[in-house]
């Protein structure tokens, strides 16, 4: 038993699941995901064969590949009642995570919920139309029927532009969802284990995995690691501005990890594919301004902080990406759950199959045996 008699407040150190999709060393800066070193997956893969990975801890055959694609395309298109509530979402202003979270719980209509493997794909085809429809809505556009020819990623970025995008955007979008389509026990996953621990169905799992991802403390945090890079503008007022904020007692966004204890692997593999989409179809000129103010806040949190090790983590390149791909800030959380919707799903399916419900236990520190007092005397 621990020193503080079995509580560990956040559950720091324990271990609730045991799994095969993915694996996080902090100090060696390592990600596997389904037994592939996430560089070697990510930048190779579609996200449709991360999927299938993920789902049934293989890589798929060309037929098996097919038919995933071509059942996800078919089941893009919303039903009215979703797209009813988006129009109504944007109206009312709410924020693309708060429609997304609101939009999901409607995906089991008309589903037969207890057929797993349709449901699944059903949410992970659906999640992104959501997305990109509702971009579309608050800006007062109508939504891009979604293109069955087109594969998820490619796809997700015609919805969200009208335009046919580049293949470098393509892959870039990606590498980006592969990067985080999954990351070990992390908040929005262990609350997706804990609603399917109770035998209900996939859809309440996703929607309050979609709640948790939310906060600021998970994914909410939107872009402010490419709101500092603007602020600084050119390299040679990275150490000045990046000084104040340090001087000012401000955290640098995009640096430090509770886990990473070195360089986030996310942040390698983000990093270059951000510098070969910005290669072939971008500004190289913002790149390399990411890269000199990276190098300068490494080096400045070095004396800031030492011996701390506080380096680069996936937000600072996750920013950089999607803000090359033509997203609005306000979309990057939203397109984070477009990619982890499959990490949810496999780990609900680990968690019906090996799982138990989940039930930990509370220490009462409140009063005992208190008198009762009759309303008439309080
Ligand atoms: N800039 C300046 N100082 C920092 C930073 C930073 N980015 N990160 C940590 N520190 C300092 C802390 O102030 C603390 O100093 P202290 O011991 O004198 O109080 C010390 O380094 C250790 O920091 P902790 O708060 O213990 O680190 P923790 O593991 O709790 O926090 C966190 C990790 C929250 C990510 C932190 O590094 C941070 O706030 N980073 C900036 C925000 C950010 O980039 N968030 C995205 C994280 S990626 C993700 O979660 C998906």
């Amino acid at each position: 038993m621990s020193p503080n008699n079995g509580y560990a407040p956040g559950l720091e150190g324990v271990v609730a699941a045991e799994t095969e999709l993915s694996h996080v060393d902090g100090l060696k800066g390592e990600l596997i995901i389904a037994g592939f070193p996430l560089a070697r997956l990510a930048a190779n893969a579609t996200f449709e064969e991360t999927v299938f990975l993920l789902w049934n801890g293989r890589l798929p055959t060309q037929p098996e590949l097919a038919n995933l694609k071509q059942a996800l395309a078919a089941l893009r298109p919303l039903p009215p009642a979703t797209l009813n509530l988006l129009r109504e979402a944007a109206e009312a202003r709410t924020t693309p995570m708060d429609a997304l979270r609101m939009a999901a719980a409607t995906l089991d209509l008309g589903l037969d919920t207890t057929d797993h493997q349709t449901t699944a794909k059903t949410i992970v085809a659906r999640v992104a139309t959501i997305v990109a429809s509702y971009h579309r809505l608050r800006q007062g556009a109508e939504p891009i029927a979604p293109d069955p020819a087109l594969g998820h990623a490619a796809n997700f970025l015609t919805m969200l532009t009208g335009e046919p995008p580049s293949d470098a955007r393509v892959r870039g979008l990606e590498t980006y969802l592969n990067t985080v389509v999954d990351h070990s026990l992390n908040a929005s996953t262990f609350a997706a284990r804990v609603i399917v621990a109770t035998q209900t169905d996939l859809v309440s799992a996703i929607v309050g995995a979609i709640g948790a991802l939310k906060g600021p403390l998970h994914g909410g945090a939107p872009g402010p690691a490419l709101e500092t890079v603007f602020e600084i503008g050119t390299a040679d007022r990275a150490e000045t501005v990046l000084q104040a904020k340090l001087d000012a007692g401000e955290r640098l966004m995009g640096f430090g990890h509770r886990v990473y204890k070195v360089r986030d692997p996310r942040a390698e593999v983000l990093g270059a594919a951000a510098e070969q989409m910005f290669l072939a179809d971008g500004d190289m000129g913002l790149y390399e301004l990411a890269k000199s103010v990276e190098a300068t806040a490494v080096r400045l949190l070095a004396k800031h902080k030492p011996g701390r090790n506080l380096q680069t983590n996936v937000e600072f390149y996750t920013a950089l990406l999607l803000h090359g791909l033509g997203l609005p800030t306000d979309l990057f959380t939203p397109t984070f759950a477009v990619g982890r919707t499959a990490g949810w799903l496999a780990h609900c399916f680990e968690q019906m199959k090996y799982g138990r419900l989940i039930r930990p236990q509370s220490r009462y520190t409140g009063v005992m045996d208190r008198e009762w007092t009759p309303l008439a005397k309080r």
